[in-house]
């Protein structure tokens, strides 16, 4: 059984999550209350819509269906605003020298993220080509912590869901993968990620012998 890669986007590959967190504190702002980093967790891995959900919980706002979607709207185009002019350089450290290794040795990788944005994101940064299936927000109905965004994945690059691999900087993301039996690595803090079966900072630490073993364990 061939092993396969399946990668989040935002915060994994990418350094976004900081624009999200960004345009939603303006957001917040906006409608006079604060919105810290901390709250900025539990976004993470989820869609946008259920985000704006949270936030005005936070605030306490209730909210008509026209302004729900008019604030959408608004933190989207705030969210575009900060990624116009994105390019190479956002793309997180190291993540290039593992893609070029796992696609050296013939890995099959996929991205599993709820962005709608993901595509775009990827053609700007250049790395669209590595992956051989893209499921992002346009195409899932079931958000993570459910599992649907990674099996799609796994059945896209034609690989059994206990060979994969899932890089994750969300701990709704890490419950996704284990809840669909891959092999979960968390990416930033090992505290939030207790759950992750491999804990990195970020790829900076992640050795060609580690993703060796990874390779190893799950093809027996
Ligand atoms: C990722 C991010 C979330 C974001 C979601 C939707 O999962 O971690 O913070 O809310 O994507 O992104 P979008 O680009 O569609 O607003
Ligand atoms: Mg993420």
């Amino acid at each position: 059984e061939k092993t396969g890669f399946i990668f989040d986007l935002d915060g994994v590959i990418v350094d976004t999550a900081k624009y999200h967190y960004l345009a939603w504190k303006k957001l917040a702002n906006e409608l006079g209350f604060d919105f810290t980093e901390e709250q900025n967790e539990s976004f993470k891995g989820v869609s946008r819509r259920r985000c704006l959900e949270i936030l005005l919980e936070i605030g306490g706002i209730e909210a008509s269906q026209e302004q729900f979607d008019r604030w959408l709207v608004e933190k989207n185009e705030d969210y575009l605003a900060y990624i116009a002019e994105m390019d190479e350089s956002e793309i997180l450290a190291d993540v290039p020298k593992v893609l070029n290794y796992l696609r050296q040795l013939d890995v099959p990788m996929a991205l599993g993220s709820a962005s709608k944005n993901a595509v775009p994101i990827l053609e700007k940064v250049k790395l669209l080509p590595y992956f051989k299936a893209v499921v992002d927000g346009t195409r899932v109905t079931k958000a993570k912590p459910d599992p649907e965004v990674f099996l799609i994945a796994a059945d896209e690059i034609g690989v059994a869901p206990s060979s994969c691999v899932v890089f994750e900087d969300a701990l709704a993301g890490i419950e996704a993968a284990n809840i669909a039996g891959m092999t979960s690595v968390g990416i930033g803090s090992p505290e939030i990620l207790e759950a992750a079966d491999h804990n990195f900072w970020d790829f900076t630490a992640i050795s060609t012998e580690f993703l060796d073993n990874l390779i190893r364990q799950r093809n027996n």
